[in-house]
């Protein structure tokens, strides 16, 4: 299923942190031009946060910092791929309209997608109003069924979504590691 008939007008939507209730926004990423340069330094940054690094680039980039080519081909790649459907990104941004945290949609096919996401240590408290707001937000726009990978060690991304519903349903293994397979039907 393309993204245009999923989200025929881009997405924007507001989303309270936990427990503050400051106003956050979800923005899907369609066109590079959304991005400035103050966006891409901060990607950068939260990019390199230890824990987000270890979590998601490590192995990656083989232990060196996350770089800044890396987010200008993620922003780039994104950006075509909501065109085609295949890969939805959004960013959610604080009250100052900095980013803070991000949220994709990979795999979108027929009435599924897996959920992904990464979230600054600076905004703790966004990222489960965040996929509980995408879960709502792709129920009315069709899709049945989400699922998340998760590593086993990674109890704060698992919390999210066991606090949202989800069930631990299988492992797979992906790039050599196993992940725990977390679903939800919408
Ligand atoms: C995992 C990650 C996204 C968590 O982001 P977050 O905004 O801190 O997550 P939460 O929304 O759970 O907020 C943190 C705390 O607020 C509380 N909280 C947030 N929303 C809540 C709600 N609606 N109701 C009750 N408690 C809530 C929880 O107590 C949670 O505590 P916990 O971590 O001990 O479970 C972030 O740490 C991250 O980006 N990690 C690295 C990347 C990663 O692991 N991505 C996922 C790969 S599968």
């Amino acid at each position: 299923m393309a993204s245009r008939q999923l989200f025929p007008k881009g997405v924007y939507l507001e989303v309270p942190r936990f427990p503050s209730g400051e106003i956050y926004t979800i923005e899907s990423l369609e066109s590079p031009q959304q991005i400035s340069s103050a966006d891409y330094k901060k990607i950068i940054k939260i990019c390199n946060e230890p824990l987000l690094y270890k979590s998601l680039f490590e192995k990656k980039f083989r232990g060196k910092s996350y770089p800044p080519k890396a987010a200008h081909d993620f922003i780039r790649v994104a950006a075509n791929s909501w065109h085609d459907g295949t890969w939805l990104v959004f960013f959610i941004r604080d009250p100052q309209k900095e980013i803070a945290a991000a949220i994709d949609l990979k795999a979108v096919e027929d009435d599924q997608a897996e959920i992904g996401y990464w979230a600054s240590e600076k905004h703790s408290g966004i990222m489960t109003n965040t996929v509980n707001a995408i879960c709502n937000l792709v129920k009315k726009a069709g899709l049945e069924y989400l699922y998340a990978l998760v590593r086993p060690e990674n109890k704060k991304s698992a919390n999210i979504l066991l606090r949202l519903h989800f069930i631990k349903t299988a492992k797979r293994r992906v790039d050599g590691k196993i992940h725990h397979v977390f679903a939800r039907n919408l």
